[in-house]
């Protein structure tokens, strides 16, 4: 049996019915087109004839994108289906996707009808689409609460009449994984054709098993997996894109393969999060924020030491920069020491163990320590100041070049240099770096002037590279030129005293 397993992405029909998720054509178009640069093989682009709106994206869609099979749904209704073919005639592949309700409760209860007459209606909604289209898909709609004996009738009904794919929704999100797998089974075994059609699964997420289910169903002889993009849908949900793509990926016995570039993962979910104003929630699997986040000592540490103790996906693997170590109580030191490195802090272990106690105090109080925390912490306990500026005078203004004159008392002792720059900040920098004869990279300047609503009181952080090792600084004065620095030489006083740098060369 062939180990590709289509990818048929209906984030923009049965995602985007979803209250709030509409989405403009233009829209529509953006996120079809990183569909197609994820790999997948067929989108769902709409529902053409229920709306102008629909129509028009479907046929906005088939002109941008060329690689996928465009899909387009429809009910077994002849105008549905023109429709459908009329809005899907610029494809370059194009699919109608019509179907007709197979459990007993849409028989009964939707359609008024008998299981004799659906299936008659679906036989001819295929043969109807096939004056239109070589590719066409039947749903035979609430599959996971219909009789399997009568599905595996419509199911071999259909494939005779032309459908090349077929797929079995489970509409309502009831089923258990082992119950849909068996399902497919049956009809795997049971209709004498379905070597001539692919079977497809569809599963909505009630019960949360929507991924699960997709899953059983292709261990199960399924070929193609309908989902979305973070899983939104109708209600719970549908299956999502990104947890089956890495399943199959992760489960590599399992012999199944998709066209999916798994790295564009978590930019197309951070897209249609944004676009479909449908926040992803923190704990999702693959793409929420949390995904890749430590926060128990012993997790981080095992992270710390080796990814893998505590991650089966290399987060670089789905497009997620990096794993994130949040620092909390219940941090342990190989986090803290890994956070500070990270800032330019090397300590050795007593100073870690003094540091940590520091810590737990700020962690204690606060949720979540941040970088800033961590500086405050460090300059007001462990770094020792060993250069302090003791004169600053700088000429700057119209057509005057920007020159400073610093003097800085290192060790007791004071050095005077003056520079020219391209402004008065450059030329103070340059001043210093003169004093201390040392190459050093200027890497962030960042300036805030309100502090406590004092509009007076310049605030600046700085971060700078010192042999390829970063150290942020941080200073504070009424001064702009003063707090700047103040803010460089604090950063500077982190490489003295963590790296037994000696300042020298005094330049009179
Ligand atoms: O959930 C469902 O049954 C559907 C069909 C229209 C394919 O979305
Ligand atoms: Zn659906």
């Amino acid at each position: 049996m062939n180990n590709k397993v289509f990818i048929f992405d209906t984030t923009l029909r049965d995602g985007e019915q979803v209250p709030g998720c509409q989405l403009n054509t233009q829209e529509k178009v953006e996120v079809a087109r990183q569909l197609e640069a994820l790999g997948v093989d067929i989108i769902e682009a709409g529902f053409p004839v229920s709306s102008p709106g629909d129509f028009e994206s479907v046929v906005a869609i088939s002109k941008a994108v060329k690689n996928p099979t465009i899909c387009a749904l429809t009910r077994a209704v002849e105008k549905d289906i023109e429709v459908a073919a009329e809005a899907l005639r610029f494809a370059k592949r194009g699919r109608i996707h019509t179907g007709i309700g197979a459990s007993d409760y849409h028989i009964r209860y939707k359609f008024n009808s008998t299981r004799e007459e659906v299936l008659e209606r679906g036989v001819a909604a295929v043969k109807f689409a096939k004056k239109f289209v070589e590719d066409v898909e039947f749903y035979c709609e609430d599959a996971g609460r219909a009789d399997n004996e009568f599905l595996a009738r419509m199911v071999e009904a259909v494939i005779a009449a032309g459908a090349t794919v077929v797929n079995i929704p489970d509409t309502t999100g009831y089923c258990l994984p082992e119950q849909y797998g068996r399902k497919i089974r049956f009809l795997m075994d049971k209709v004498p054709n379905i070597d001539q059609a692919i079977i497809s699964c569809h599963c909505h997420n009630d019960l949360g098993l929507a991924t699960a289910n997709t899953i059983a169903g292709v261990l199960n002889g399924a070929r193609q997996v309908e989902v979305t993009i973070n899983g939104i849908g109708e209600r719970a949900g549908n299956t999502s894109l990104e947890e089956v793509a890495m399943i199959l990926k992760t489960h590599k016995n399992l012999d199944l393969t998709t066209d999916i570039d798994t790295q564009r993962i978590y930019p197309i979910s951070l897209l249609v999060s944004k676009m479909m104003r449908m926040p992803v929630q923190p704990n999702k699997a693959i793409v929420g924020r949390n995904a890749f986040a430590h926060s128990s000592g012993i997790h981080q540490d095992g992270v710390l030491k080796n990814r893998e103790n505590y991650e089966i996906i290399d987060p670089e693997e789905v497009g997620v920069p990096a794993s994130s170590i949040i620092l909390t109580a219940r941090s342990g030191k190989a986090a803290l020491r890994h956070h500070l490195e990270r800032l330019g802090y090397h300590l050795d272990k007593d100073q870690l163990v003094q540091a940590y106690e520091k810590f737990l105090q700020i962690a204690d109080s606060k949720k979540e320590v941040t970088d800033e925390d961590l500086v405050v912490m460090m300059d007001g306990t462990i770094v020792n100041h060993q250069i302090s500026l003791e004169r600053l005078q700088v000429t700057c203004g119209v057509s005057t070049s920007p020159t400073a004159t610093v003097e800085l008392k290192i060790d007791g002792l004071v050095y005077k240099a003056s520079e020219m720059g391209n402004g008065p900040v450059n030329a103070a920098f340059r001043a210093v770096d003169r004093i201390l004869n040392e190459r050093i990279d200027l890497e962030e300047y960042l300036v805030q002037s309100n502090i406590n609503r004092s509009y007076d009181t310049a605030k600046v952080h700085v971060r700078i590279n010192h042999n390829n090792r970063s150290f942020t600084g941080f200073g504070v004065d009424t001064d702009i030129i003063t707090a700047s620095v103040q803010a460089y030489l604090n950063a500077i006083n982190k490489i003295g005293v963590l790296k037994g740098y000696q300042a020298v060369a005094a330049m009179g």
